[in-house]
């Protein structure tokens, strides 16, 4: 069993692949955590991160071990990540790690949720159930600035704003696997749902299909 969730940052996808993930005993992966990992590395080592061959180069040997106690959370390791996404070296390395993961989660879990960009579409085409989760722009602004105000009193939810429209339109208009909503995706539209409602409406569509399979 694969659930699939794909989305922009802050729609709630994250959110909803942790509650999906305990409710029905399944291992999680946050494959945006992988980017912002290389791009961590790239960083941490004073590297440029639109520099393909150093991009590639940390992807292929990146370890997640490596990223245990990094900050990869904030704004500007948000922004790197969707840079070195967009290299295609870089995501044909991280794209094993995934599908192994989907494949065989760990700690034997009868099924694995991801969640990021592209999984419906190239990660796992056949993905047990999809998602393609979104919020409008604002919301999803309002949302970040919420989560970072607490240790970064000195961000502007415009600037945040205007960071994520950045990011959405690099994600969706490179190349190489962009953001996009899997044909056979379930859209589910947050933004004026609260996190109980948006994950009551996933589990009726995943307890569907599981009925549906047997
Ligand atoms: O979900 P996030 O904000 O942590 O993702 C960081 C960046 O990684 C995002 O801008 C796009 C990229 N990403 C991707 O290209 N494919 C994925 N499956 C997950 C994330």
């Amino acid at each position: 069993m694969v659930i699939a969730l794909d989305g922009p940052a802050a729609s709630g996808k994250g959110t909803l692949a942790r509650l999906i993930s305990d409710h029905y005993g399944f291992a999680h992966l946050d494959t945006g955590t992988l980017y912002r990992g290389v791009a961590w590395v790239v960083l941490n080592e004073n590297g440029d991160p639109s520099d393909a061959e150093i991009a590639a180069g940390a992807a292929k040997a990146f370890e997640i071990e490596k990223i245990e106690n990094a900050d990869i959370r904030t704004k500007e390791v948000g922004a790197a990540a969707s840079v070195v996404a967009a290299n295609s070296g870089v995501r044909a390395a991280l794209l094993e790690f995934q599908r192994r993961f989907a494949v065989t989660p760990p700690r034997g879990a009868p099924g694995a949720v991801l969640d990021g960009r592209d999984i419906g579409t190239v990660v796992c085409p056949d993905a047990t159930v999809k998602f393609f989760v979104t919020a409008s722009p604002q919301i999803r602004a309002h949302r970040r600035w919420l989560e970072l105000v607490e240790s970064r009193p000195d961000l502007k939810e415009s600037d945040i704003y205007q960071d994520l429209l950045e990011r959405d339109a690099r994600d969706a208009a490179r190349e190489d696997a962009p953001m996009q909503a899997a044909a056979d995706a379930e859209l589910l539209d947050t933004t004026h749902l609260s996190i109980d409602a948006a994950f009551a409406a996933a589990r009726r569509v995943i307890d569907g299909v599981f009925r549906h399979c047997g």
